[in-house]
């Protein structure tokens, strides 16, 4: 997203929830990788710039930062990495640390100073080792850490302030007021985001493209749900919704589809292509072998259908319209994914490709939101309550939910769990407890006793898991009662299971789903 607060990544891990905390403040904000940052201002004047965490030291970084800190009037924050380059380019000293210091500190305002809504001592999140050990000139210490190392430092007059600890990380319990204090305070900054904005920017993108022919990959998840509703709101019957059953769905998928068919005006054709599926799948046991022939599958049927819809109906599609949603933008642009090292742990994007194969054009209006704004559109859009806080629901669905080589029997039993546990969270009204909740069938056999007879039959995992954005997560603590009621209903019910255990494990070091 264009904007006049720049966010330049030095690569830690929490640059995304910067942008994150600065809109929640009501501001927006670009990131940027440092080469960008710097090529950028020689050409053009941010209102205000944010220099990130990140791994390195500032002993081995030779980089001429002077560019971020020559105009007088720029506003510059520091955080952590930030703040060290700050501290030297401007004559402090940066000393190597001995120690470090990692996870929760307290922090002590000092020398009288004060953050507005900010008391005096709080708990906030450090990472570093280096730390700035003599304030430069014209620099005042603010803020100092329990170790009494310097934690916070502000210019005496230019509007410049650093932090040695992490503002953004939700564990710096008053890290939002420090953020509004640089935006406001320091820096003077107008609003210039709210909820009535982002709704005219997202509407004014589609505007632009009336009178084209769009197609929607529609998943009945959130975000294809609400950025179809939007489109539809413009561009009416030139939006059409493709739906394409993988066989690999749970029942309260299945059933959400057709009650959108029947409760929306959107324009929803179900194209059932279990049968193709189960068969490019018959072979894999491999998880991401299973995520590519799902992934590969699934562009070969939508592709076809759409041809042979397009020849019948005598039309050609001009976009295709994605809900792709801000941190997906804001991963692709960081300097991990430009030539970085990172490792892939899944592949997660399940149909890459698609709209350069099709000679489309992407459509992504809700590209610069977050999941919770584009929750919040879709209610003031007229979406009902439970189609916009339904859990996420991976692209190869029971495919990764089913370990190892699937079969029409094996995808029965986490379809029927499911759906008992479905049914359990919402008549207990735990659903909203939980961020994702789902089964997952080992295969392992265990010995059980049904009846009078002797069993040997499978297990079913419970997984439920608190989470924000799915990057992180924690296990979701429900109550006994409610647990071994859903574990005995799947005993009961499901064929050929006879033991439900309940997966315990946060991520990391788990992923959330099992493969
Ligand atoms: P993991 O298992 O990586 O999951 O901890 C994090 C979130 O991503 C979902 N997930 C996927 N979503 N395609 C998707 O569209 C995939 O291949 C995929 N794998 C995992 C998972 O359900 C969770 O919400």
């Amino acid at each position: 997203m264009k904007s006049s607060i720049w966010i330049i990544d030095f690569g830690s891990q929490y640059t995304q929830l910067i942008t994150r905390k600065f809109r929640e403040l009501g501001f927006t904000s670009e990131l940027m990788t440092v080469e960008d940052g710097l090529e950028r201002l020689k050409v053009e004047k941010p209102q205000a710039i944010v220099l990130s965490g990140g791994p390195q030291s500032v002993f081995e970084d030779r980089t001429d930062y002077s560019p971020f800190f020559s105009d007088e009037k720029l506003p510059v924050l520091g955080i952590c990495y930030g703040m060290q380059i700050m501290g030297q380019y401007f004559g402090g000293k940066v000393e190597k640390g001995v120690q470090g210091e990692y996870g929760l500190a307290k922090l002590k305002c000092v020398s009288g100073f004060m953050i507005p809504h900010c008391p005096t001592e709080s708990d906030v999140w450090m990472s570093h080792s280096d730390h700035v050990s003599t304030i430069p000139e014209k620099f005042k210490l603010i803020l100092q850490s329990e170790n009494g190392l310097t934690a916070g430092i502000k210019h005496e007059y230019r509007p410049i302030l650093g932090l040695q600890f992490h503002p953004e990380v939700h564990h710096t319990i008053h890290g939002k007021d420090i953020l509004s204090f640089f935006l406001n305070n320091v820096a003077a900054l107008k609003s210039d985001w709210s909820s009535k904005t982002m709704m005219e920017n997202c509407l004014e993108e589609v505007t632009k493209i009336k009178g084209s022919k769009v197609l929607c990959a529609f998943s009945g998840g959130v975000d294809s749900l609400v950025a179809a509703t939007l489109v539809q709101k413009i561009i009416g019957k030139d939006l059409y919704c493709f739906f394409v059953n993988n066989g690999l769905l749970r029942p309260q998928d299945l059933h959400t589809i057709k009650m959108l068919q029947e409760k929306t005006s959107l324009n929803i054709e179900i194209i059932d292509a279990t049968d193709i599926f189960l068969d490019a799948l018959k072979e894999d046991k491999d998880p991401e072998h299973k995520r590519k022939t799902i992934g590969k599958t699934f562009i070969e049927v939508f592709e076809n259908k759409v041809h042979e819809f397009e020849k019948n109906h005598g039309i050609k599609f001009d976009y295709l319209l994605q809900g792709t949603l801000y941190p997906d933008v804001i991963e692709s642009i960081s300097p991990h994914k430009k030539g970085g090292k990172s490792v892939t742990i899944k592949s997660h994007h399940n149909v890459g490709g698609l709209p350069e194969r099709m000679k489309l054009k992407l459509l992504e209006p809700l590209r610069y939101l977050f999941k919770d704004e584009v929750r919040a559109m879709g209610l003031s859009l007229g979406l009902e309550r439970d189609w916009v806080f339904r859990h996420p629901f991976p692209g190869p669905g029971i495919g990764v939910r089913v370990l190892g080589q699937l079969s029409k029997d094996s995808i029965r039993k986490v379809q029927e769990s499911d759906q008992i546990l479905f049914e359990e969270l919402k008549s207990h009204q735990l659903y909203d407890s939980t961020w994702q909740a789902f089964t997952v069938l080992l295969p392992v056999k265990t010995v059980g006793v049904k009846g009078d007879g002797r069993a040997y039959e499978e297990v079913i995992a419970l997984r439920m898991v608190n989470s924000q954005d799915g990057m992180t997560a924690s296990v979701t603590e429900l109550p006994w009662s409610f647990l071994t009621r859903v574990s005995s209903r799947i005993c009961n019910e499901v064929k050929g299971v006879t033991r439900v255990v309940y997966d315990i494990t946060s991520k990391p070091p788990g992923t959330i789903e099992w493969e």
